[in-house]
């Protein structure tokens, strides 16, 4: 079997069979574009996209910080380049899904049957009256209608704003608003552990007085089920519309898409992406990151829901004209080694997950994965959170059975497309660390003060990458707040990175953003939702490390009235599923008489983690109530609960490094 990798001098670098296929095989690449990262992109953007009119040299990129433009005024249909001009090969397999019924047959869709698929749906939209610059929200499972209806909108010019289909009513409904989407386009339902999941239960809840005026149902339950009043079934509607819908004409700098994220406050920001400069940064990396060629087949396991698999499911292996499975379920239904089998059975060469999935896999021990061969395998890639050494070593051993190189890439919702990671024909791999700038960007690592360290706080620097964030969805005043008040010229990533040899290792979040299971979540958010609970007065949210999750979330609650009590326990985290959905459900709710507080009234969430995971306990002369301490401790002491959730006290995952 072909290995890709080789050991010299104690570290894993490219084999020669690697540096063969790689797409960029040269260290000086990176001194190359260092040099002119402006002139770097210029060539790039025109050798990877096709456009329908240039932009003028002299504004390849513009800043005016806190924007900045890349190849501004220049024309492109985003669509066309992902579909369009794949037709040459249009018998190609463009997207495979396998559902999770396993009787079900999968479905494989040719560049030229999901074009077309694509132009009906981006017809039918324009019959709804959906125009040019007009949202369009989206809920659905990773099925292949939420591809097209994704790609239909950059058709036609609408910006879609996809929600996690797991996400609550609420958390949907405050996203419509936000963007005042004019069409929702949404699910029946969808398989998950072999139960059928009611999504437009939830999403019927969302759309009451929300102002959205159509909603395309996608029949994927019941094939037959027919609609009234707002709601129109997609499956059918698509039968009624033209088979070609000509793309719109856009301009680089025209919004694309908005994903909501976590920030560090309450409500969440509606990151906006364009469209020009996101199609460069997405082909390219995923282009030289996975080294995509004709015959590859990539699996980036992520929902749509999230930005990982907007970029690597959906966006940047289609504009490679590369073949993209997804898949509906989870990884353990109906048997551990469901990905193993996908893997084996689709011939799979890039597969791209998240250190909370490979936890996971470890702890179901090896006999799932050692019955399978997974030799269809070449390049593997890790996302979302820190990856520790002992999940490293067994994603390296057990799936790429020692002949695959692993691409750490991190980057972030607001990036668009990977930025820290090691290129696949340079190296080196060393485990626990993102590596080197995507060739054209730029990255420094700084203390407090904006100056340079080899450990602090990760930050961008101009040029700002091309599929950076264009701004917070009509909020300018977050976009300063959270991305450029504390550098002023360099972008803040709101992570902690270390400088090791030359490498980056970004260690994690330095604000109150959690990484659960890979999922970004604020505490704020999960707060504010807690609050609003009748019997709560006010709480608090802390993250502790988890062993397979990365970190999961402990509330601390004071109760307006009413007793604690295991039953008000389970209430209050029905009420987190409700509300926000069951990714941000804390492990452990603890119901205290009072929050160590400053006397300023701020509420010390670090005295509170540092109890939890056994750490000193620093800042009490700060606290104007510091008995509460001494009680909380009393009380996470003799809690059963909280004694079985596991691995509370590892507070260093890279502890073994
Ligand atoms: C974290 C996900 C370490 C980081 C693409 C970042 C990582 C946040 C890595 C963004 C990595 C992502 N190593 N940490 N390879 N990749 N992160 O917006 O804390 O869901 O700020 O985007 O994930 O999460 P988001």
């Amino acid at each position: 079997m072909t290995k890709y990798i080789t050991k010299k001098s104690g570290k894993y670098w490219p084999s020669k069979a690697m540096k063969e296929i790689a797409w960029v095989n040269d260290k000086k690449i990176y001194k190359q574009a260092n040099k002119n990262p402006v002139k770097f992109w210029s060539e790039l953007a025109k050798k990877g996209i096709m456009w329908e009119e240039l932009w003028d040299e002299k504004k390849t990129y513009i800043e005016k910080l806190p924007y900045f433009w890349w190849f501004k005024g220049a024309k492109l249909n985003f669509c066309v380049n992902a579909l369009d001009r794949h037709l040459g090969r249009s018998e190609k397999p463009a997207l495979i899904w396998v559902p999770e019924p396993i009787k079900e047959k999968p479905t494989i869709l040719t560049y030229k049957e999901l074009y077309d698929k694509v132009n009906k749906c981006a017809n039918l939209l324009k019959k709804l009256g959906v125009k040019k610059g007009d949202a369009v929200s989206i809920y659905l499972p990773l099925i292949p209608e939420a591809a097209i209806a994704m790609l239909a909108c950059t058709r036609i010019g609408a910006i879609h704003s996809v929600v996690f289909s797991a996400f609550a009513p609420d958390a949907l409904k405050a996203r419509i608003q936000d963007c005042k989407a004019k069409v929702l386009i949404t699910a029946d339902g969808y398989y998950r552990r072999g139960k059928k999941e009611n999504l437009l239960k939830k999403a019927k809840k969302a759309l009451r007085k929300s102002g959205i005026k159509k909603v395309l149902v996608v029949n994927r339950l019941s094939k037959n089920k027919t609609y009234f009043g707002k709601f129109l079934s997609f499956n059918k509607e698509l039968e009624k519309v033209d088979l070609y819908c000509k793309p719109e004409r856009m301009n680089s700098e025209d919004p694309m898409f908005i994903l909501y994220t976590s920030g560090t406050t309450g409500k969440p920001k509606g990151i906006v992406h364009d469209t020009g400069g996101y199609a460069v940064q997405a082909y390219y990396t995923a282009k030289w990151n996975f080294n995509l060629h004709d015959q590859d087949i990539m699996w980036c396991t992520a929902d749509i829901g999230w930005i990982t698999g907007h970029t690597y499911a959906i966006y940047g292996p289609l504009l490679n004209g590369t073949t993209s499975l997804i898949y509906e379920g989870t990884p353990d239904f109906p048997k551990q080694d469901r990905w193993w089998k996908i893997i084996d059975k689709y011939k799979v060469s890039v597969f791209y997950t998240a250190p909370t999935a490979i936890r996971m896999f470890m702890k179901f021990g090896n006999k799932y994965v050692n019955k399978h061969k997974l030799k269809s395998l070449k390049i593997l890639g890790t996302v979302g959170e820190p990856i520790d050494i002992d999940a490293w070593n067994w994603y390296f051993k057990k799936i790429g059975k020692s002949r695959c190189p692993i691409i750490d890439t991190w980057w972030q919702t607001e990036t668009g497309g990977t930025l820290i990671n090691v290129l696949p024909g340079i190296g080196p791999f060393v485990p626990t660390i993102a590596g080197l700038s995507f060739p054209g960007t730029r990255h420094a690592i700084v203390d407090k003060k904006g100056k340079k360290t080899n450990k602090g706080f990760l930050t961008q620097v101009s040029p700002f990458a091309p599929g950076m964030l264009h701004g917070v969805w009509k909020n300018h005043k977050k976009y300063v707040e959270t991305y450029w008040k504390k550098f002023k010229t360099k972008y803040d990533t709101s992570d902690g990175a270390i400088l090791k040899s030359g490498l980056i290792r970004v260690t994690g979040r330095t604000d109150d953003v959690m990484k659960v299971a890979g999922h970004r979540l604020a505490t704020a958010e999960l707060e504010n939702t807690i609050n609003d609970h009748n019997l709560v007065n006010e709480s608090a949210v802390v993250p502790i490390p988890d062993k397979i999750k990365g970190e999961t979330p402990i509330a601390f609650v004071v109760l307006e009235k009413g007793k604690p009590s295991e039953k008000l326990e389970k209430s209050l985290k029905s009420h987190v599923d409700k509300h926000l959905g069951p990714t941000s459900r804390p492990s452990k709710i603890f119901f205290v008489h009072a929050l160590p507080k400053t006397r300023s009234g701020k509420i010390m969430r670090r005295i509170l983690k540092n109890i939890l995971t056994n750490e000193e306990l620093k800042g009490l002369m700060t606290l104007v109530n510091p008995k509460c301490v001494e009680d909380i401790q009393r009380l996470i002491k003799t809690d059963e609960i909280f004694k079985n959730i596991e691995d509370k006290n590892a507070n260093n995952l890279f502890k073994k490094d």
